[in-house]
Formats: structure tokens, C-alpha cells, sequence
């Protein structure tokens, strides 16, 4: 058993609970039915993600990784020593461990959202890196939240990894980044990764494996209505539908339904005719061009940007100012 020698510390900034009953009355109400992807993430449906990120047709998870391991050095002589790392969406913390190996860090700060996953990351991450004051802070990285009042000597340096950039609006891309920009400061940096545009193919196996395992992601939202609102969906009714639309250049991911039925949700009664959809993700793939010119439009230098051999994906270093 770990001891209880080196703890993170722990920040509680969280808003109030977001309703899921309120976003599914009012997704399914729309002519164009839709439920917002934060919702995928419960217990289930992050346990569900984790095992997306193994599936042999995902790609984005271990080819990331690897450009990470590749560079660790050279990005760690960017960023020079005593840093604060702030990662947005910190998760199990897994990605990070790489670069901590390698940078000359201070102090590591998690942002995330779900409180008692990230309390276990952090608190794990900081009795393996005694040397690191881990500081915790449980928020919605989406919005303005405060960083710890320690004085830092060397940059402020964000990280974003797993193209979840992908998951806004290019617009919501900019004003998110915008906003790490300014709270990262003058001399800050930051280190972000995003899935290249690519064959159709590749895309469409990646967002429907053949295991099955992103449909019961997906499909995990029906199964969530039903646990937590007490909803009567039936999931075997239900498709998952993920393809690559290549004009708009997004993976674009919804929940069809494969007959006329009924759905009784909270009291209220839904119809949803054979074939009728309801969105549940986009994910936004970008050229490096691309990718650079959205990072500029932020306020960010973009300074390197690598990628694998097949140029999957790629990683981006931003600077502020200028
Ligand atoms: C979290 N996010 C970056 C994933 C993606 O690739 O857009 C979510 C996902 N949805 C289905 N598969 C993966």
C-alpha cells in the first residue's frame, strides 16, 4: 500500500452539477435531435473510453504517445527548467508521466473535472514524483478558473493532448485556446495534440471498431438515460453511426434509430421515426496549416509541430505573445 507521505494537494472549483435530465429533455426536443458529448463521460462511459483508446483501429491514443516519447527530450529543452505544468482535462494522467520524465518540472497542476478520478491520479502521480508539488484543481477546464498563487520561476506550460480540441466547434477551438493563452501569461507555452485529416477509411474504422466498443460508448448514453432518469430506451432498437465527412472535415457520430418507436423520458414522450438521428459528437480532424493558422488566431506562436511517420496525428508547441 502506497503511504501517505506526499499527497496532491486538492482545489475544489467544480460548478454546480450540470443537469443531464435538462440537456436530453431539450436534445430531444430539437427538430434535429442531440445530446451534448460531455455527457459520454460517466463512470461506464469513461471506463468505455480507456478501452477505445486500446482498440487496434484507434490510433490517435498510442501514436500520440510515441511522438511524445520521441521528443520528450527536445520539448523539455523548449520549455527549460522549473516549469508549472498545467494539464486541462488531466484524466488518469497517463500521457503526462512522459514528459515529467523528462522535463525539469516544479510543480504539476491536473485540471479536470471528475473529482474523485482526479483526487486518485493526482494523488498517485505526486508519490511518484516526490520531488513535484502536485497541486489539484477540480473545475471545468472549459471556463476561467484560477490557478494555485505560487510563485513560478520558470514557464507556465499547458498541455492538451488526445485531440479533445477535436470535440469544439473550430470556434469554441479558438476562444478555449484564447483563454489558455491568458492563463498561461507572457512567456508561457503549451503543448497540443490533434488528429491530421486522412483517408476516410482509416477514420471510419477508428470511430467503429470492429469489437464494437465505441458503439457501446456511444451507445452508453441511451443506457445512462435509462439508469439515471429512469428513460425506457431500448438499446438493441438503437445503431451507432459514426462516418468521416470529408467537406466539413469532421468525424461526425450520432445514435440512429432503427425502427418508429417511443421513448417515455421523465414523464415526457418522445418519437423518433426508422432511421432518425441523434448527434452525439463531433470530432474536428485539421491540416497542420490548419491546426497552426487556428492556433495564431488564439493569440499562440506556433513554434513545432511533429508528427508519426504515417502522419496520423500530430503535436503542436505554442508560445504566448507575439
Ligand atoms: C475524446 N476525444 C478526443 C475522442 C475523439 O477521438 O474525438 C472521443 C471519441 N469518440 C469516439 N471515439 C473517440
Amino acid at each position: 500500500m502506497r503511504s501517505n507521505a506526499q499527497l496532491a494537494e486538492f482545489h475544489d472549483h467544480a460548478p454546480q452539477e450540470d443537469s443531464f435530465r435538462d440537456a436530453v429533455l431539450e436534445g430531444l426536443a430539437r427538430s434535429r435531435k442531440a445530446i451534448p458529448c460531455r455527457f459520454l463521460y460517466d463512470a461506464r462511459g469513461s471506463a468505455l473510453f480507456d478501452e477505445i483508446c486500446r482498440v487496434p483501429e484507434y490510433y490517435p491514443t498510442r501514436t500520440e504517445l510515441r511522438i511524445l516519447e520521441d521528443r520528450a527530450g527536445e520539448i523539455a529543452a523548449l520549455i527549460g527548467p522549473h516549469c508549472q505544468l498545467i494539464e486541462f482535462g488531466s484524466g488518469s494522467s497517463i500521457k503526462v508521466r512522459t514528459l515529467l520524465d523528462a522535463l525539469d518540472a516544479d510543480a504539476y497542476v491536473p485540471v479536470d473535472i471528475s473529482r474523485d478520478h482526479l483526487r486518485r491520479a493526482a494523488d498517485d502521480l505526486a508519490a511518484d514524483f516526490p520531488n513535484l508539488d502536485v497541486v489539484a484543481i477540480c473545475a471545468d477546464y472549459h471556463h476561467p478558473f484560477r490557478l494555485p498563487s505560487r510563485p513560478v520561476r520558470g514557464r507556465r506550460f499547458g498541455f492538451f493532448p488526445g485531440s479533445t480540441i477535436g470535440n469544439f466547434e473550430p470556434d469554441e477551438a479558438v476562444d478555449f485556446l484564447a483563454m489558455c493563452a491568458d492563463l498561461l501569461g507572457d512567456g508561457g507555452a503549451m503543448l497540443v495534440g490533434i488528429d491530421l485529416k486522412k483517408d476516410a477509411a482509416i477514420l471510419d474504422a477508428a470511430y467503429d471498431d470492429a469489437a464494437g466498443v465505441t458503439a457501446k460508448f456511444s451507445l452508453n448514453l441511451l443506457a445512462r438515460a435509462n439508469r439515471e432518469l429512469g428513460a425506457d430506451f431500448d438499446i438493441t432498437r438503437f445503431a451507432h453511426d459514426a462516418h468521416y465527412e470529408e467537406g466539413a472535415g469532421r468525424v461526425e457520430i450520432y445514435i440512429r434509430s432503427l425502427v418508429h418507436q417511443k421513448v417515455i423520458i421523465a414523464g415526457r414522450r418522445f418519437h423518433l421515426a426508422q432511421g432518425e438521428r441523434i448527434h452525439t459528437e463531433y470530432s474536428y480532424k485539421y491540416t497542420i496549416p490548419e491546426f497552426r493558422d487556428l492556433a495564431r488566431s488564439a493569440g499562440f506562436r506556433p513554434t513545432m509541430s511533429w508528427t508519426d511517420a504515417d502522419d496520423l496525428f500530430s503535436v503542436h508547441y505554442l508560445e504566448t505573445g507575439g
